[in-house]
């Protein structure tokens, strides 16, 4: 749950819950799917026809797509596979809001969402109510073996669309960092209060430790298996690494020095004019930083937010230090060794994005959701100030590839001597 989503936008009224014939499974779908998607409508509030239009770069997409394609989700999935007689809201929809599932047919062009005006905002509010409607009858007359069936979908869409809620958020504040007027999303918005600043560390004793998912309750499939791991000896920063000890870095010359940087991001970060982490904006002597808040002063205190993997690893070389891999990372925040472990800014590890052994992708169309991804992106654990309330855990692996910055990320270091 972010502050900025908190404090502007109006909680939709729920839909009256039928009278549910087959006990607390319905009724326990039926509250938390409610409470879902009146949360991403929650954040979308405050957002104009014209903000929910604009995709300003082909990795953000624009907030009324967001709406349609987690509402396309349940329709897909829940709905057209398992509740006989129901027909989509519309012919067009499932080619337009679509994303990336080969499977389920032919779809629209990622890179092009910022240019269907229609279906128009009002239509998709018309789509979300329509599908919630039909989400809600479902399941209030669904019998224990379809509930069973159904519920692990409704699980997954659900987290679905609460990962959207939190791309939502970070899409149009990089659409209002286009904007020369810097508007803000919630002008009363401000960055998260952090824990604890100043250079502390854990140690890490050499170990086999048991990382991963080991069931029982809801995880991804990219959580698991879980599995042991040697991890140590190493220390972890306690603390988020800071604006302060970043604009010491841009002090320094970090961004021009080549042999700071990996080869990729070197080209990179010259080839964007990288300066400064994304959002970052020199106003009369001034760094300033967008925010969902609008323009605000550089907290020195602040974690850094919105660097990339490629800036994140030229900094820890910068400093004489590493990024943590994503198990260091997992053994440390088991133990509660982490500050703002979550909550704050991702966290980039040096662990690439691939399947622990023995993941197989489950069967079915939804074995695209994690499992093809699983080449050249790295792993971000932890969970930032736009992740919804219970969405993140510990063994959480979310993953972007190295150049990506629009995101809520940061770092924190290890240390090996
Ligand atoms: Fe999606």
């Amino acid at each position: 749950m972010t502050s900025s989503a908190s404090a502007t936008a109006s909680s939709p009224a729920p839909a009256t819950l039928p009278t549910s014939s087959h006990g607390s499974l319905a009724g326990s779908l039926i509250e938390a799917f409610l409470v879902v998607r009146g949360e991403t409508e929650r954040r979308a509030a405050p957002l104009s026809p014209e903000d929910q239009v604009i995709q300003s770069m082909p990795d953000a997409s624009p907030a009324k797509w967001h709406r349609a394609h987690t509402t396309w989700f349940f329709e897909q999935f829940v709905l057209g596979g398992h509740c006989r007689g129901y027909a989509p809201f519309h012919p067009d929809y499932a080619f337009l809001f679509n994303s990336y599932y080969v499977s389920a047919g032919p779809r629209h062009t990622r890179g092009e969402r910022g240019l269907i005006t229609r279906p128009g905002v009002a239509d998709i509010t018309a789509y979300r109510r329509h599908v919630d409607a039909a989400m809600v009858d479902f399941l209030g007359r669904a019998d224990a073996a379809t509930l069973q069936a159904v519920a692990p979908l409704v699980e997954v869409g659900l987290n679905h669309e609460q990962q959207h809620q939190e791309l939502m958020l970070t899409d149009i504040l990089h659409a209002f960092a286009q904007n020369p007027t810097a508007p803000a999303y919630d002008p009363a918005w401000r960055f998260p209060a952090q824990a604890a600043t100043g250079e502390t560390w854990v140690d890490l004793p050499e170990g086999i430790h048991t990382v991963g998912h080991a069931g029982g309750g809801y995880h991804f499939d990219n959580e698991g298996p879980a599995h042991r791991a040697l991890v140590g000896p190493v220390k972890l920063a306690r603390n988020l690494v800071t604006n302060a000890e970043w604009l010491a870095f841009m002090d320094a010359g970090g961004y021009e020095m080549a042999t700071l940087w990996l080869m990729d991001g070197f080209a990179t970060a010259t080839r964007e004019g990288w300066q400064a982490p994304g959002h970052w904006y020199k106003v009369e002597g001034e760094w300033r930083i967008m925010t969902l808040g609008g323009l605000q002063p550089a907290d020195p205190d602040a974690p850094v937010c919105h660097v990339s993997y490629y800036e994140a690893d030229a900094f820890a070389r910068w400093r004489g230090k590493h990024l943590p891999t994503e198990m260091e990372w997992e053994v440390a925040a088991r133990g509660h060794h982490l500050n703002d472990a979550f909550g704050t800014v991702w966290q980039w590890t040096r662990s690439a994005y691939s399947p622990y052994p023995g993941y197989r992708a489950i069967e079915g169309a939804l074995g695209e959701y994690n499992g093809k991804f699983m080449v050249n992106q790295l792993v971000l654990r932890g969970s930032s100030l736009a992740t919804p309330a219970g969405h993140s855990r510990v063994t959480y692996r979310n993953f972007f590839y190295p150049h990506h910055r629009w995101q809520f990320t940061g770092l924190r270091l290890a240390d090996y001597d």
